[in-house]
């Protein structure tokens, strides 16, 4: 019997099974919420219905409350009016779970008096990467099941469990065969009724909650050993406060309501709102603007040039989902060096625990080292990752032009370097792109993808679905000095080490940076990159500060020494010599030091940024404003809670921004003066993302 478009009910045995199909990923849409209920309540008034299984189609079993509903108007029932129905349901309740049984979806499964799922499965409640908590009892329902210290690392983090595990931790009652959800699932329901099994409520259950109640201590100890994980984000805390309320004196539906209201504060509030927006903006990425006709080309090789840091880190992507690498090098020596350091990262990670010590051989027999670069002949993609020097990069792309096969893609991993220099000497320029990894490669989740104005869609295309398949998320970005994130780091460094010369010290700096939500601050990161990354010590001698404390041999964390002093453990602490050298060299510039309010480095330095990012999407350097924000969220740390810079603009408002950037350019020079975008959408009542 069809329900509504979404949801049917079929009896079969005495079963009444109750089937969404809501593609993607049967979210609990108002059609789900209304389908499900209007077939629950056919099957409890069937006397041919025993029980009651409710089962989804496609890729998963409910994957949470409907994230493009929220702030819409919401149908009857609610989810929580749904989870009623079903807890109190006078015939057993079964849910079989498939895929992801996620936030809302598993809320609604911990309501059934039984789960079974396949051993693919996993379950988890991820409100929190969304800002929110789980609003659907998930809070009292899961630690009732689990245990109180699971659960708090389940909605703190928003991992999910395997299916295995969620066995073992009683989340599920029984694993089906892969493949047979469906039958196995019956047969259980069968099973249920068979044995007059009774219909377990897991709200009554308070057996899993003693071991945290002779504990009190566990929720300030979880505080503490997270806090440098939590910082600055409200929903952890929250989601904390809540699984406290299971061991406290309130009855269950009083505690329902507390998680409720403190769901609802979450919701309310911008942080939710901007994790929300990079959930989707990080979706919006992936999806690029080709004719439909467009093939996306195959990639079953890939050759790297240079097993440096970077080189190196970017072969392991590939190794890492099987695909097989020539990785070239210039000396034997170089190349043994780049192969063990790749080994060693290997070996590391599976001494952790997080890869099989046989993958190690595996992913090292994928590699394959060379010293000649006639062996990239039949690869498919060669991404060249050599010293950061036009002629350089130019010498080896000709080269790579006559050994490369037709169609293969030739990529560099440029940072700055105008990708139309490198493509204008091969034949091939419509085959040439950027692939600009982050380090550490293996690690780091963005790669820009820096199409020119000749690269094929086909090309570009493929890069974007490569990208996917090795894990990262790509941004398609055009071709113009730093692309988008190297651009905006440009114009963050210009502020910083201005109001640095002009009296704020680096330190200060680093605190406004730190306490907006960045681990570090700009001269703490230079310190840990090491100053010397990318110092021509010929050609800038003495040009600022940067190459004054690399003349004295004031490199970083590695000298100990930089702009801070460390000690043996890397301690930091201001650096009285750096301080000095910064003051001198400000005096010879004729610049007269003053004092600097924080809100003064706060808005330079923020504004600048997103003044940049306005520049770059009104030349088309970036598509949309939100694949700024998500350059700067995944390759440079910019906190999630603020929604990356663009969506942080907008919750300031941009007739706000605007004037800022009018006042700073009064101030502070025409570097401020305001994007024309800035200006046009101003008018037009607009903002970045909307
Ligand atoms: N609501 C609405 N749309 C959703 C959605 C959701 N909960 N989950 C995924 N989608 C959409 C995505 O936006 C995407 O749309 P698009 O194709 O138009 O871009 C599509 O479904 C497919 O998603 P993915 O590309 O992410 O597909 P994957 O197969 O890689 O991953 C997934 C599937 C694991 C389900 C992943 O989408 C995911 O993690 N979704 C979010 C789950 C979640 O956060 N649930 C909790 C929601 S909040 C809640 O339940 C509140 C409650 O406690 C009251």
């Amino acid at each position: 019997m069809k329900v509504n478009d979404v949801t049917t009910l079929s009896v079969e045995g005495r079963i009444g099974v109750i089937t969404v199909n809501s593609p993607p990923v049967n979210a609990l849409s108002n059609a789900v919420r209304q389908g499900v209920a209007h077939a629950f309540e056919a099957a409890i008034a069937d006397d041919a219905v025993g029980a009651v299984l409710v089962i989804c189609e496609g890729r998963t079993f409910f994957a949470g409350a409907d994230i493009s509903e929220f702030g819409k108007p919401q149908w009857e029932p609610s989810l929580r009016d749904l989870q009623k129905l079903l807890e109190n349901s006078p015939k057993p309740v079964i849910a079989a779970i498939h895929g992801t049984a996620l936030g809302g979806g598993l809320e609604l499964a911990l309501v059934a008096h039984y789960r079974i799922a396949v051993p693919s499965a996993k379950c988890g409640l991820p409100e929190v990467k969304l800002g929110l908590l789980p609003g659907a009892g998930g809070t009292q329902r899961l630690p009732r099941v689990v245990g109180v210290a699971k659960a708090l690392e389940m909605v703190t983090s928003g991992e999910p469990v395997s299916a295995k595990a969620a066995l073992a931790m009683g989340l599920v009652d029984e694993l089906a065969a892969e493949g047979n959800l469906r039958a196995d699932a019956l047969a259980f329901a069968t099973r249920v009724l068979d044995e007059n099994r009774p219909l377990v409520k897991v709200r009554d259950k308070t057996d899993k909650l003693e071991e945290a109640r002779a504990n009190p201590a566990i929720f300030d100890d979880f505080r503490r050993a997270n806090a440098k994980r939590f910082r600055g984000f409200l929903a952890p805390e929250y989601n904390i406060r809540c699984i406290e309320a299971t061991l406290s004196d309130l009855p269950f539906d009083e505690a329902l309501k507390y998680e409720r209201s403190l769901f609802d504060q979450l919701m309310a509030d911008s942080q939710s709102a901007a994790q929300r927006h990079v959930f989707f903006a990080e979706r919006q990425a992936a999806k690029v603007d080709v004719p439909a006709d467009t093939a996306i080309l195959p990639v079953s090789r890939v050759g790297v040039i240079g097993a440096g840091t970077m080189g190196g880190g970017i072969a392991m992507n590939f190794a890492n989902v099987g695909i097989p690498v020539t990785l070239v090098e210039t000396t034997q020596e170089a190349l043994d060096r780049g192969l063990g350091i790749i080994r060693k990262n290997y070996e590391t990670t599976a001494a952790k625990g997080k890869m099989k010590a046989e993958d190690v051989d595996t992913r090292m027999s994928l590699i394959h080292g060379t010293l000649a670069l006639e062996d990239l002949a039949q690869v498919d993609l060669v991404i060249e990752a050599v010293f950061e020097q036009l002629d350089v990069k130019q010498d080896i792309f000709r080269r790579l032009d006559a050994i490369a096969k037709p169609g293969a893609m030739l990529a560099t991993n440029t940072s700055y370097l105008d990708i139309d220099d490198i493509a204008g000497v091969t034949g091939r320029p419509e085959y040439v792109l950027g692939l600009h990894f982050f380090s550490p490669a293996n690690v780091m989740k963005l790669l820009e993808v820096v199409r020119t104005k000749d690269t094929l869609p086909a090309v570009y295309a493929t890069a974007m679905k490569l990208a996917k398949t090795i894990g990262k998320i790509g941004v398609l970005c055009g071709n113009g000095f730093g692309f988008v994130g190297n651009r905006i780091l440009a114009a963050r460094n210009a502020q910083a080490d201005a109001l640095a010369l002009e009296g704020a010290t680096p330190w200060a700096v680093d605190k406004v940076l730190y306490d907006f939500g960045f681990a570090m601050g700009h001269f703490q990161m230079r310190d840990l990159v090491g100053l010397d990354v990318g110092w021509n010590r010929a050609a800038t001698a003495s040009a600022n500060v940067r190459e004054i404390l690399n003349e004295m041999g004031r490199h970083g964390q590695k000298t100990r020494g930089g702009y801070y002093d460390y000690d043996e453990k890397r301690n930091a602490t201001p650096s009285p010599i750096a301080m000095e050298v910064i003051e001198g060299f400000a005096a010879k510039q004729g610049i007269t030091r003053r004092e600097i309010s924080d809100e003064e480095i706060h808005d330079r330095i923020l504004f600048a940024m997103v003044n940049e990012g306005a520049k770059i999407l009104d030349e088309g350097i970036a598509a949309r404003a939100s694949d700024v924000d998500i350059v700067w969220i995944t390759g440079y740390g910019w906190p999630k809670y603020r929604g990356g810079p663009m969506f942080w603009a907008d919750l300031q408002g941009l007739p706000v921004v605007l004037e800022k950037l009018r006042a700073l350019a009064a101030a502070h020079g025409a570097g401020f003066a305001p994007s024309p975008l800035i200006e046009r959408l101003v008018a037009a009542g607009k903002g970045f993302n909307a």
